[in-house]
Order: structure tokens, then sequence, then C-alpha cells
């Protein structure tokens, strides 16, 4: 879709040709001299419109109007969240196939984040999938012009709501798709294509490659599956070369049936968003390559199917990490901390400032915190607190979990250094205690996005987060500079290989 900025009251936004013309009317309204003014004045007056977010009334060829429709739509108080609240009110206006020119102007001035929180509700209330359904109902919304009272005041806010925009839709694409549209081949190149856009380099890395990186559990989560594994490793160098980047690592578990301890089959079609980890890192260097922040970030996903087989991993087995740790498998369901803890150990190697690791993880999360925030843990107080505050922004909320000691007591084995699951209390927090226990002491945050990466029942699909949090992160980062690791040793790196061999 096409957004454009434009400097527009409400006089000249009734001059505006389109199929449709929303009117953000906030508290305290200050109605002008204009014909729309008087409209919306009359119609608060008589109470049949309110200004409370979401209330709308619609009106057809309204006089000294231009525009078809009139949507005249209560804004709240302005604040971002109450202008998404409320475009995502008038989706059903916005969704109409007759709809494909929008103006979606302001009443008042803009609030700082609600013109990018506009831009991306429009985006996201129109957005249709149409990769294996090409037919049915594209979207008809192709151009939206945002008018606001002064636009040289939000341009870059805009912009960025526009590159935002693109990164969520790359990753919702990914994560819809269906698992044999989206096998670990296919999402490399669409990592590989990431990489004609500036500043941005990919490298795709196959069975061989991982075998002598010695990346013992991502290797036999992919034993079952015909289809090959792929480790990429994509580049964003947007900063000198000697500062330290920012490492996302993507769970890209492109279908997850359980492998030999095999899923129940209700719902196990939703398995093919078990790499929306992985989406959103695509996504991300895709709003990336837009918004060309000064930063480096690197985005590692390890990428296969889990699946059963003659050849498959099986419960009990016992497998050697790239950390040299060992892992008895007593669940090939929790595949996800396997192909992770390699891709942490891997992420060493770059001397991060900060690792974040992004994972549809555990069905414990989803009952934790439902489909509202995604679970949040970290061993570092200031980047927990950084990622909290970008998911706030940008309103795309997580929540802090803990991650005391005593929860990795269930993962102790007899035969191997741990195994891969604990009991069934606090899943989501075992889980990632056991990826902690191959992040030594970078600094490094997991996000559990099980239940918050895509939607089920009749609104099925992707929602592309948390590209939001981690776009807002990565720039705010940018401002700020990110914190450089202590020099020489000290940095993050071999700690878990050393500690292990001391051990
Ligand atoms: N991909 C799933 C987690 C999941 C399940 C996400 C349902 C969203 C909805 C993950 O690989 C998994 O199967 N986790 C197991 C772990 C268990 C075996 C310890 C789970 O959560 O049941
Ligand atoms: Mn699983
Ligand atoms: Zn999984």
């Amino acid at each position: 879709m096409n957004f454009d900025l434009k400097t527009l009251d409400l006089t000249a936004a009734a001059f505006e040709k389109c199929d449709l013309l929303v009117v953000l009317i906030p508290e305290g309204f200050k109605p002008g001299r204009d014909a729309l003014s008087s409209l919306a004045a009359l119609a608060l007056k008589s109470g049949d419109l309110s200004t409370k977010a979401g209330k709308h009334l619609q009106l057809y060829q309204a006089p000294a109007v231009a525009a078809r429709r009139v949507v005249l739509l209560g804004q709240g108080d302005g604040s971002a969240r109450a202008t998404r609240q409320a475009l995502q009110s008038a989706g059903a206006a916005l969704k109409a196939p007759q709809t494909k020119r929008v103006v979606l102007c302001f009443g008042g001035k803009a609030q700082p984040g609600a013109v990018s929180a506009a831009v991306q509700a429009v985006a996201d209330v129109s957005y249709v999938y149409t990769t294996t359904k090409p037919k049915a109902d594209a979207r008809s919304l192709t151009r939206c012009v945002l008018g606001v009272p002064q636009a040289t005041d939000v341009r870059e806010e805009f912009d960025s709501g526009v590159a935002l925009v693109a990164g969520i839709e790359f990753a919702r694409e990914w994560g819809n798709r269906p698992a044999n549209h989206s096998t670990p081949s296919l999402v490399a190149d669409a990592a590989k294509s990431l990489a004609k856009l500036p500043r941005i380099q990919c490298k795709v890395m196959g069975p061989a490659e991982v075998g002598r990186l010695k990346m013992g559990a991502f290797m036999a989560v992919a034993r079952g599956s015909e289809e090959p594994l792929r480790f990429i490793e994509l580049r964003y160098n947007g900063a000198a070369k000697d500062k330290a980047p920012v490492v996302l690592v993507g769970k890209g578990i492109t279908f997850d049936t359980g492998g030999i301890s095999i899923k129940p089959a209700p719902e196990m079609d939703e398995m093919k968003f078990d790499m929306c980890g992985a989406a959103s890192v695509l996504g991300v260097f895709r709003a990336l390559g837009e918004l060309q922040p000064s930063i480096n970030v690197v985005g590692l996903i390890p990428a296969c199917e889990n699946m059963p087989d003659g050849r498959a991993v099986k419960p009990g087995d016992v497998v050697t990490s790239m950390s040299g740790q060992t892992i008895e498998i007593l669940n090939t369901d929790a595949e996800g901390r396997l192909v992770l803890c390699d891709a942490l150990t891997y992420a060493a190697r770059f001397k991060p400032a900060a690792v974040v690791d992004i994972a549809t993880l555990t069905g414990a999360c989803v009952i934790a915190l439902g489909g509202v925030r995604s679970g949040l843990f970290a061993n570092n107080e200031a980047l927990a607190s950084a990622l909290q505050t970008a998911g706030d922004a940008a309103q795309d909320l997580c929540w802090r979990m803990p991650l005391d000691d005593d929860y990795a007591d269930g993962l102790k084995s007899n035969f191997a250094d741990m195994g891969n699951v604990a009991g069934r209390a606090g899943g989501s927090i075992t889980a990632a205690k056991f990826l902690q226990k191959f992040v030594g002491d970078m600094p490094w945050a997991h996000l559990d996005i099980a239940g918050t990466a895509w939607k089920g029942g009749a609104a099925k699909g992707s929602t592309g987060r948390p590209v939001g949090l981690l776009v807002q992160y990565l720039v705010g980062q940018a401002k700020v500079g990110v914190p450089q690791p202590a020099g020489g040793k000290k940095a993050a790196g071999p700690r878990v290989a050393r500690a292990r061999a001391g051990a």
C-alpha cells in the first residue's frame, strides 16, 4: 500500500477526492468554520457522535465534501493508543472492497506517536494474505493519504511508521505461509532477498557447515525431516565496524509436529507459525533496510522442520551441543530450545552488546500471559528495561518474567549435563532457564511470543509481533549509542565453552 503525508486542515480535507475520508475527532475538538467541522460539531452536540475512541458516524455524499463517504471517528485523548483503537473500530469501512483510496485527517494536533500508530492501524486492518489465495478479496486499499495540520512536524515519525509497516507485513507474510511454502530453504531465500537492501548482507549455511560447527542440538531436531536445515546469518551494518552489534536470534521451526513426542491433531496446522520468531527477525531487517539507523545488528535463524521419522531423534537420546554441554532430549517436542541453544552459542562470536532471542517457545507462556503480552526474560536489567520501554512505546507489549536459579532444578539429568524439559510447572520459565545455560555472561533477553505471534480461530493469522517492539528498541539504541561490552577477554564470548571445559 502507498502512504502519503500531506498538510491538511479540515477545510482542505473537504476538497480531497477519495472513496473514504476519515476525520479523527479528539476530545476537546475545536471546530473551524468549514463544512466538516460543522458536521462534526452538530453530531457531537446531538449525541449522535462522541469523541470516545472508536465511536463513529458514517455519511454518504455529504454536501460540500468531495469524498464519497465520510467517517467521523472519535479519537479519545488523541494518544497513539487511542488513535490505534479508534481506527481498529472503523476497520469495516477501511476494509470495504469499494475503498481503494482513503484520506485520514487529524481533526486536531497529532500527538507524539499518533501518526505512526495511524499508519500501522490502517495497514493492519487492511492487510490481506494472498500468496496461496491470490484471487480472494485481495487488498482493496491501495492508497492512504494522512492529513495533519503541519506535515513537516511529523515527517520523521510518518516515515518510520511506513518502514515499520513494511517490516511487519514481511513478518506476517512469512509467518502466514503454509509450511510447504515456507521450508527452511525458502525462508533462507527470503533472507537472501533482504540483502538487496542497503547495508544488509546475508549468509546461509546448510547441513555440512552446521555439522562442522558441531551444532549437535540443532542437527538433532532436523534429523527427522527430508527438508535440509538452514542456518541463516543476516547482518545490518549501520555503524562503525568495531561497534558491538545487537544479535537477534529467531526460532525458525517451519513446522513443529512435536517429532516422536508427537502433538495431538487438533490445531496442529497452527504449528506452521512456529517460525514466527524467525519471521520477526526478517521483518526487523526489512524495516532496518528502510530506516538505516546507526547501529550494527546481526540476525541468526536456525531453520528446520521437527518431524517424526525412522531417523528422528528419540526421547532419551543424548546429544552434544555446540557449547560442548550434553543434553538428554526427554521430549522431542521441546525442540525450540534445542535449535536456539546452538544459535546462542554461535552468537557469542560477534561479541555482542546484547543478544535477544525471539521464539514461539512454550504453550505455558500462552497460559501465563495470553495473547496480550509477550514473555520477557533477561539476565540484564538495562536490557530488560530497554525492551519493556520499547514495547510500551510501540504498543507491542511484553511482561518481565523471573529467572531464579531454583527454576533450573528440574532440568537436571542422570545421563547428560541437562535434560531439555523440566516438569509442567513454570514451563515458560524452565525453558528460559535452559536457554540461559548457553549465554554465559552476554547481556541476553528472551522473548517468548507463543501467545502473541499469531491469532487462532476466525482471525487466524500472523500478527507480525514483536517487530514493532524490536525496531523501536534498535532505533532507540542507535540514538543513545549501544552500551559496548567491556573490552578484551571479559567480552561475552567463549565463556560457556570455558565454563564447560573447567567443569
Ligand atoms: N512450538 C511449541 C510451543 C507452542 C505450543 C506455541 C502451542 C504455541 C502454541 C514448542 O515447540 C513446544 O512444543 N513446546 C512444548 C514444550 C514442552 C514439551 C515442555 C509445550 O509448550 O508444550
Ligand atoms: Mn514443539
Ligand atoms: Zn516448537
